[in-house]
């Protein structure tokens, strides 16, 4: 069976040349492969020898994205590769670093950097603490990584009206939401668009760290209100790291969801960025109906029964629950309210211990937009299978 064997690493090497691309979208797709290439080669032969630690490292290696940039702008005259600081603080320098190319076992320099420490009486880590419970991009983190993030986290008192963040800046700080409301601006055509807001919750200001890229949208605080913030040397050191990690842990899962299949492959790596990990245990509840929806599920392991409460049944007692649909490996659910922008419609529980990949709403809202034609098929079949258990309809429009 091994006439036609595919050499070790080609897969690995097509797949890491086809994200350059998407991401570069250069106008001369041999040009580009003849410098991305050459790049590849020329850091295999900078490999010390006898370092094998994994196949395919020297594709990785020379195909990193900053190296890349490096290159690029080395031919054009540009900038230096590290960011400096301002007088205000505030980071001049943007790097197109892609984190999917960030090879953590190779960073040794981030780890001699010294540990930022903001000290915290015991209120105040207990404050930060809840902050962060449901902080999805703190999930796939080891404990002592988590706690170093706790540690270099400092308190912001905000005023109503302060802007956080200003769109097109470089990126500072990432924060997270103890108190208060945000609006999210984004400007479209010149126009200032409010796309969506944080309420009490969440966390932002991660993109333009993760990627080197301005600011993306404005935010400001509707009232008073109090953030941590992270600043963006441990925010890269800790969470961009974790990121090369996650992606080398998700990236064959999420290749094979079909409701993702729809998305670039670059579009998929960004899901990972920003997704988080939870594990239920066998019939714990994920998702109560009624409830305000923040998040949307994959099933990476395990299966989810999803009931709806119905008092219309005859012979039934008020809040019996029906069971209504399962989902298993690849399968999605909780995107409905999302869709709609109503509560809860099912409840949802685990069957034996579960997996699920979590993604929340604002991403959902910025990364999931070329799959919702493909939700809404399904949300019509929600609305007549409704209407055959109950005799009634949701109303999902919207
Ligand atoms: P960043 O680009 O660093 O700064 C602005 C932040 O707004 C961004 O990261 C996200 O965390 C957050 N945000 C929320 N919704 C959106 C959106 N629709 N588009 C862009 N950024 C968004």
């Amino acid at each position: 069976m091994s006439t036609a064997e595919i050499p070790a690493g080609l897969k690995e090497l097509l797949h890491r040349y086809t994200v350059e691309v998407l991401r570069h979208r250069p106008a001369n797709l041999v040009e580009f492969a003849v410098q991305h290439f050459t790049q590849v080669l020329e850091s295999q032969r900078h490999q010390k020898p006898g370092d094998k630690k994994r196949g395919g490292k020297a594709a990785r290696k020379g195909v990193t994205f900053a190296t890349d940039e490096k290159a690029l702008e080395d031919k054009e005259g540009k900038e230096e590769e590290e960011p400096v600081k301002s007088t205000t603080g505030k980071y001049n320098r943007r790097v197109s670093v892609c984190a999917e190319a960030y090879d953590p076992d190779e960073d040794q320099d981030d780890d001699s950097e010294p540990r930022i420490v903001h000290p915290k009486t015991d209120g105040q880590r207990r404050r930060l603490q809840d902050a962060c419970r449901d902080i999805l991009l703190f999930k796939t983190l080891e404990q002592e990584q988590f706690s170093e993030v706790l540690d270099a986290m400092f308190e912001v008192q905000v005023k109503a009206q302060e802007h956080i963040i200003d769109q097109g800046d470089d990126g500072d700080n990432f924060y997270i939401i103890e108190k208060g409301v945000y609006d999210i601006l984004v400007e479209k055509e010149g126009v200032s668009v409010r796309v969506g807001k944080y309420d009490n919750k969440g966390s932002f200001g991660e993109l333009a760290l993760m990627y080197n890229t301005p600011r993306a949208a404005t935010i400001v605080a509707t009232e008073a209100g109090a953030l941590w913030g992270l600043d963006r040397a441990t925010f890269h050191r800790l969470i961009v790291k974790n990121n090369a990690k996650k992606r080398r842990m998700y990236e064959a899962f999420v290749e094979c969801v079909p409701l993702l299949k729809c998305l670039e492959l670059s579009e998929r790596m960004k899901i990972v960025d920003v997704l988080g990990a939870r594990s239920f245990k066998d019939g714990e509840r994920i998702i109560a109906q009624g409830d305000t929806a923040d998040c949307f599920f994959i099933v990476e392991s395990g299966q989810v029964r999803v009931t709806i409460e119905s008092k219309a049944k005859a012979g039934q007692q008020d809040h019996a629950e029906v069971e209504v649909a399962r989902c298993s490996r690849g399968q999605y659910f909780g995107e409905l309210a999302l869709v709609t922008n109503k509560p809860r419609a099912a409840s949802v529980y685990a069957v034996g211990l579960t997996k699920c990949l979590v993604i929340d709403i604002q991403a959902f809202e910025r990364l999931l937009g070329p799959c919702k034609e493909i939700m809404k098929r399904n949300i019509s079949q929600y609305e007549e299978q409704r209407v055959a258990l109950f005799g009634s309809s949701m109303d999902l429009k919207h």
